[in-house]
């Protein structure tokens, strides 16, 4: 007997639909680790990861990795803190409930029991090469401070991914070696137990083909957009090196951090032909601001000596409002309604559960368990 299951763009689930998934599933892990979101977030990692959930090819699963915060932050306040915030700021950023299934790790006992199953199949010797670990432990962390659960952090992450099957996982670049480890452990488990599926009806061992319980993800990188440049016009955009734009922070702050942004070098005064080419706020320009003409000007008289810096950067600070404005609205009437955002997260982990069930059970079933 054959038993089809379709889950629907809502996550809904039907027994009476075709015989396979029809869409692919995406799934990312979100670490609210309380650094405030950034610009640098947003084109980074938010808008290529919220863009396919308005795919009809993919049906996009987003978790909060409360577990894996649990590396850094062991204050129950500042857990909540960093929890809440994070939800929040993926819902006003646009997160949409109806088209992606939004939930908490913990809220999914599923990605925990798997983790222990997978540690088995991964070398002490691998995890040892993880990032994460070896950083540490060259920056002179004393081994007794390096917890187990940094070091374990790639198996729970593996098993994040694993439970869902995904088709791809987005992620920025730093996370590419914890993909490659997922897939790592995925192929070792499915060579260890190579389940035999039914080809073509016929009963019995010899007509089917043998594949593993999973298939392997694809980490899906943006190359474009991965590495936004900070506002020292030197390093990555980061909240640690204070050279952010925020999002959500007060107009008065964020006016400060755009009129303190680096520019040209070069350039003394307004009549000096200036250099567009690498310009921070030019680069800012051309993501945030819509109005393609103006860009278009401003970038000429930037080259021609006839606009100064602060017009740039005034105008900058507009278009960052009339594009984040809003959302900060939506994020307030999100902070007001509490109920709202816990019966989104509800919905989210049963339709998770549902399918971290099912492969709990098949891979408990394949080992013997
Ligand atoms: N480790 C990821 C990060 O720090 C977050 C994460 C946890 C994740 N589990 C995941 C990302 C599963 C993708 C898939 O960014």
């Amino acid at each position: 007997m054959t038993r089809s299951i379709t889950v629907t763009k809502s996550g809904t689930v039907s027994t009476n639909g075709t015989s396979s998934l029809d869409q692919k599933r995406i799934l990312s892990g979100i670490t609210p680790s309380g650094s405030e979101l950034h610009i640098g977030n947003y084109y980074g990692m938010v808008t290529p990861s919220l863009a396919l959930q308005d795919s009809d090819e993919y049906l996009t699963y987003y978790f909060i990795a409360d577990l894996h915060a649990l590396t850094t932050v062991q204050n129950r306040e500042v857990l909540e803190n960093n929890i809440r915030n994070v939800v929040l700021d993926y819902l006003a950023l646009g997160l949409n409930p109806q088209r992606s299934v939004f939930f908490r790790q913990s809220h999914v006992p599923e990605h925990s029991q798997l983790a222990v199953v997978l540690a088995n199949y991964v070398g002490y010797g691998q995890m040892q090469r993880m990032h994460a670990f070896k950083d540490k432990l060259q920056k002179g962390s004393d081994i007794d401070a390096i917890n187990m659960g940094l070091f374990n952090y790639p198996i729970l992450m593996a098993a994040d991914i694993l439970a869902y099957k995904p088709y791809g996982v987005p992620v920025g670049e730093d996370q590419r070696q914890h993909v490659e480890l997922t897939r790592d452990i995925a192929e070792h488990f499915n060579a260890s137990h190579p389940k035999i599926v039914d080809a073509g009806g016929l009963v019995g061992g010899f007509s089917g083909v043998s594949t593993g319980v999973f298939p392997l993800p694809e980490p899906l990188i943006s190359k474009a957009t991965g590495r936004i440049i900070g506002t020292d016009g030197k390093r990555k955009m980061s909240k640690s090196l204070g050279n952010i734009i925020s999002i959500f922070d007060s107009p008065a702050v964020i006016e400060k951090q755009i009129m303190s942004c680096y520019t040209d070098p070069n350039r003394k005064k307004a009549t000096d032909p200036g250099k567009v080419e690498g310009n921070p706020v030019f680069i800012y320009h051309d993501l945030v601001n819509p109005n393609l003409e103006e860009v278009a000007q401003l970038k000429q008289r930037y080259q021609a000596g006839t606009v100064g810096d602060v017009e740039v950067k005034k105008k900058l600070f507009t278009a960052h409002q009339a594009l984040f404005g809003p959302m900060a609205t939506k994020r307030a009437e999100l902070v007001a309604h509490p109920e709202l955002v816990d019966s989104i997260l509800a919905e989210g982990a049963a339709k998770a559960r549902f399918v971290a069930q099912e492969t709990l059970a098949e891979v408990y079933k394949v080992i013997g368990l």
